[in-house]
């Protein structure tokens, strides 16, 4: 994530791009800076906090430079500070460079650099762009007459990964270059002055005409022209495009909640958590981590600690982790493990997964396992944030930021990156088939995209939301899996729509939940795991004969004529089904509260984070 934002025209850049900044403060907010020229040099502000802050940096009120770029970060390479926050310079100064995605090949580059001279102030991947640009700039063999275009394009050249990037130059002050690939970019047109952002509320109060960049290409955007450039640096015409959101609407991209929008991110942030941690045939890269195999060896059980919708992910984890690592695993809430004096010593390990970093109860839990001797792994999509300041590692889920209340893309990349340390943990201890591994890593790496199969037709989902949002009860079943699944369903649910739901594991219905099915009752089954179908669907046949409306969320051939309605999802391993059982239930819960007319992103009673006990 990262938001980006530039402006060229003839009034003082700063406050345009800080106001900027504010209306993408959504996409990430650990630290934020700007950068404009003033007598032909690049002044830079920037500092650790939100976008307000930028206010109270010394000086920054008397820029008055026409030109500027802009950033708000969310931490991916080297945590929150100012050093690592954009822009960043190279070492002439002659370059400032904003950027948003990750440069996956920066270790390399940066060496190139080191072994030319270059030396480096942050920890980020971004800072290796200025100093490529201007390495260019002295050294390369210039494709096109504007060198500083020639120059941008030869360094983008070598960057693998993702970027939304801008560049300034006291060399260049009346230009700003734009190119993207995989991040989005647009360009505002406006009469004698001209804007840039990652996403277009940031600048929809100075203009409603944009040019939206595609992937590969360049833009030169000055006051009073924007030209763009193919890959090969040939010019040609873009067509732009008049949009008459409103800001807000804008911020969540056309979705009407952030929730919503969540929901559609996850076959991308799935992606973004996969990463490039592994791919067929090669074993599993946790640099982050320093386990070894005697260390795994020598541990006699794993604790998932976490609270909430993270709790939820430790659930479907321990299946994985059982299965292919053979080390028992007990997942607990936190705000009990932390008060009940657990057995644990040096030979067991703890994982805290926790999207904010912030939950003051699994904090406590996890400053508790490391008094007595255990080893600690944190699993949060926040860099820097408290969690990953006490853990002994910290592993990043890289969903982006979460704005609803209501978890969703975060509980999906919990159980991705749950998986993926599973794999690894098995592949050094050898113990589980290398086939079987292979397999997974397959079906993990098509989850995207299975994904995005649920998230294209949403209509049944939809029609079921409409008839029964006046339900006071609902209960969901499942077995294994499913009945992990099945309690973060019902926990969505509560969370946004206020109706009480409970979720029970399907064998033990019949020991005291079942007195309470009566007509209509509506119950929602999951079944995805091959060996419990039949098992399954005579729990449900149990409630539909006591007069009960059923939804059904499976991945196997079920006779539908026995249940009021079926979802068929795409078929995955067994282990990973939650990422995939989860979107219908998250939908579900989201329309139900459309239809009943409440806030979905801010349900009342309930925190983001919550840094109490
Ligand atoms: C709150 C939120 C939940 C979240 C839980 C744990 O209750 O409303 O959505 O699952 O905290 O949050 P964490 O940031 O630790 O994952």
């Amino acid at each position: 994530m990262c938001g980006i934002v530039g402006y060229v025209g003839t009034k003082k850049a700063t406050p345009i791009l800080i106001n900027g900044l504010l209306s993408l403060e959504y996409r990430g907010y650990d630290s934020a800076g700007i950068a404009t020229i003033e007598n032909k040099k690049i002044i830079v502000k920037k500092d650790k906090g939100r976008v307000n802050n930028l206010y109270n940096l010394d000086g920054i009120n008397n820029l008055n430079g026409t030109i500027g770029i802009a950033h708000t970060r969310w931490a991916t390479h080297g945590k929150p500070s100012k050093e690592n926050s954009h822009p960043h310079m190279d070492n002439s100064q002659n370059f400032a460079v904003v950027h948003n995605g990750i440069i996956e090949n920066y270790r390399k580059l940066k060496d190139f650099l080191i072994s030319k001279g270059y030396s480096f102030l942050s920890e980020t991947d971004t800072e290796v762009i200025p100093n490529l640009i201007d390495y260019y700039f002295k050294n390369g063999v210039h494709i096109h007459e504007d060198k500083f275009l020639s120059s941008v394009k030869l360094a983008v050249g070598d960057l693998e990964g993702s970027y939304a990037i801008e560049v300034i130059s006291p060399l260049f002050p009346d230009e700003i270059i734009v190119v993207r690939k995989n991040s989005p970019l647009v360009v505002g047109k406006a009469n004698g002055e001209n804007f840039v952002a990652s996403d277009i509320p940031a600048i929809l109060s100075y203009t409603k005409n944009f040019y939206l960049l595609d992937d590969n290409e360049f833009g030169v955007v000055s006051k009073d022209n924007i030209k763009f450039f193919d890959n090969n640096l040939k010019q040609y015409e873009k067509n732009l495009k008049n949009i008459e959101w409103d800001a807000s609407s804008a911020e969540k991209e056309g979705f009407e909640d952030f929730m919503l929008k969540e929901i559609f991110e996850q076959p991308n942030s799935i992606r973004e958590t996969i990463g490039s941690r592994f791919s067929l045939g090669k074993p599993c890269v946790f640099d982050d981590l320093d386990i070894s195999k005697e260390y795994l060896s020598s541990i006699n059980k794993i604790y998932i600690v976490a609270c909430g919708t993270a709790m939820y992910a430790g659930l479907a984890g321990k299946t994985v982790l059982e299965k292919l690592c053979k080390i028992p695993v007990t997942v607990d809430i936190a705000s009990e493990f932390r008060y009940r004096n657990p057995l644990i010593d040096d030979k067991t390990l703890c994982i805290y997964i926790s999207q904010s970093g912030e939950t003051a109860d699994t904090i406590a839990a996890l400053k508790l396992a490391k008094l007595n001797g255990a080893k600690t792994i944190a699993i949060s999509n926040v860099i820097g944030s408290s969690i990953t300041r006490e853990a002994d590692y910290s592993i990043y889920t890289h969903a982006g930021p979460e704005i609803a209340v209501a978890s969703t893309k975060a509980y999906t990349s919990q159980i991705v990156l749950l998986s993926i340390l599973a794999m690894h943990f098995a592949e050094l201890l050898g113990s589980c088939p290398l086939n079987e591994i292979e397999n997974l890593k397959s079906d993990i790496l098509d989850l995207p995209s299975k994904v995005q199969t649920i998230l294209d037709d949403t209509t049944k989902i939809q029609d079921f939301a409409k008839q029964v949002y006046t339900q006071k009860d609902m209960f969901f079943l499942g077995r294994g899996t499913d009945y992990a699944v099945a309690l973060e369903g019902s926990l969505k649910l509560k969370e946004i729509s206020y109706i009480h739901s409970e979720a029970y594991a399907a064998g033990e219905l019949k020991h005291g939940p079942i007195a309470l099915i009566e007509n209509n009752v509506v119950v929602i089954g999951i079944i995805t795991d091959e060996k419990l179908v039949e098992k399954s669907i005579s729990n449900l046949q149990e409630v539909i004969t006591r007069g009960a409306k059923t939804l059904v969320i499976t991945n196997q051939n079920i006779p539908n004529s026995h249940f009021d309605f079926v979802i068929n999802i795409p078929k995955t391993d067994s282990v990973i089904s939650p990422v995939l059982s989860v979107i219908p239930l998250q939908l579900l819960a989201y329309y139900i509260s459309k239809n009943k007319g409440l806030d979905v992103d801010k349900p009342r009673n309930l925190a983001k984070s919550v840094t109490v006990e």
